[in-house]
């Protein structure tokens, strides 16, 4: 039986590029038009608000990110239908490097050396004991995994934060709301890669932040809500926490006039750290309908209790 499919993303030049990957991946596919009120599999992200009202989709949802808050938070959306989000499809390869770079730039002082160069100053810094400079990575999904993975080789303590118990060999795990605090105390840098929920929203604030270490770097990759940014702000010009790299917001682009924009505290970068790429995203999608079409789960299925 020929399965149905919609796409639904934001721009038209979008959907042009997401309709043609999505249809070389899936060539058996009957691909139907905006107006279609009746369809097996909508694939989206960030689909229009009324689309549940206009479109019945009868069998899944797969939502073109990992993160599915977005589409999570749209009243309409049915909850008897299952959604599945991509799991990696090239994002953990680039969110390693970057979370790597962010890493040695704060344990190799690479800023303060930039603010000598600035002053013209030759001056050797005391070289840095790793075996001191913890990692603390926030979230132990495929990206924090691939994260931990891509750090291990450095030989910096390796600690990590996740909901449920895991055992991740050479890395301490903290789980569960109590352990936060343990986990935050052990990290000269913090790195963010949880999905925003309702238990996580709001989470990185005064109290939390402050469980860092004085001198610790944050690093957020995950979604802006996690972090309440006058917080951050403060704890940056108090001197506690002494950098922080951040490449998600609550409002994407950032608006002009935020306080992050011009704080020499903050490196911004526009939501990069892991771009979803279309061919490798479309191929992950094609075998999940796939999958279901022979009767199997996909990978990638959401927990709507959890959120995530
Ligand atoms: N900046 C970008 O370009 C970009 C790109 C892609 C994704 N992202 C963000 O990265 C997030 C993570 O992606 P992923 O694929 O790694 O997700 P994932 O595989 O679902 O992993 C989520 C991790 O967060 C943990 N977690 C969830 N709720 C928690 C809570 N309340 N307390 C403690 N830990 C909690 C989970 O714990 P358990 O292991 O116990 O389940 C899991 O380890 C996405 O949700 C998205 O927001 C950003």
């Amino acid at each position: 039986m020929t399965v149905r499919v919609l796409v639904d993303v934001p721009s038209t030049a979008d959907e042009t590029r997401w309709r043609s990957a999505l249809a070389a991946a899936y060539p058996e596919g009957e691909w139907l038009a905006d107006d279609a009120n009746d369809v097996d599999v909508l694939v989206a992200w960030r689909p229009r608000a009324d689309r549940f009202v206009r479109t019945r989709v009868r069998r899944a949802i797969f939502n073109l990110g990992a993160g599915v808050d977005a589409l999570l938070a749209l009243p309409t959306l049915p909850f008897d239908v299952p959604v599945y989000r991509l799991t990696d499809a090239g994002m953990a390869e680039q969110m390693a490097q970057y979370a790597t770079a962010a890493v040695l730039r704060a344990f190799r002082e690479l800023d303060a050396y930039a603010a000598q160069q600035r002053d013209g100053a030759w001056r050797a810094r005391p070289p840095r004991d790793k075996a001191t400079f913890g990692v603390a990575v926030l979230g132990l999904g495929v990206l924090g995994r691939a994260v931990i993975e891509a750090l291990r080789p450095f030989g910096f303590p390796l600690h990590g934060w996740a909901r449920t118990p895991a055992t991740l060999p050479g890395v301490t795990v903290h789980a569960g709301p109590d352990a936060l605090r343990d986990c935050l105390a052990e990290a000269a840098v913090c790195i963010c890669l949880l999905p925003s929920t309702p238990g996580t929203r709001d989470l990185l604030d005064a109290t939390r932040l402050a469980w860092l270490p004085r001198g610790a770097h944050l690093v957020n990759l995950a979604r802006g809500e996690l972090v309440v940014d006058a917080d951050l702000v403060a704890l940056l010009d108090a001197g506690h926490l002494a950098g922080a790299t951040l490449d998600v917001f609550r409002t994407e682009p950032l608006p002009a006039g935020h306080p992050f924009w011009h704080h020499p505290a903050i490196t911004i970068t526009p939501h990069v750290s892991a771009a979803t790429l279309h061919e490798a995203s479309a191929a992950q999608v094609a075998d999940g309908i796939r999958a279901l079409a022979a009767g199997r789960e996909p990978p990638g299925r959401v927990d709507r209790m959890h959120g995530y």
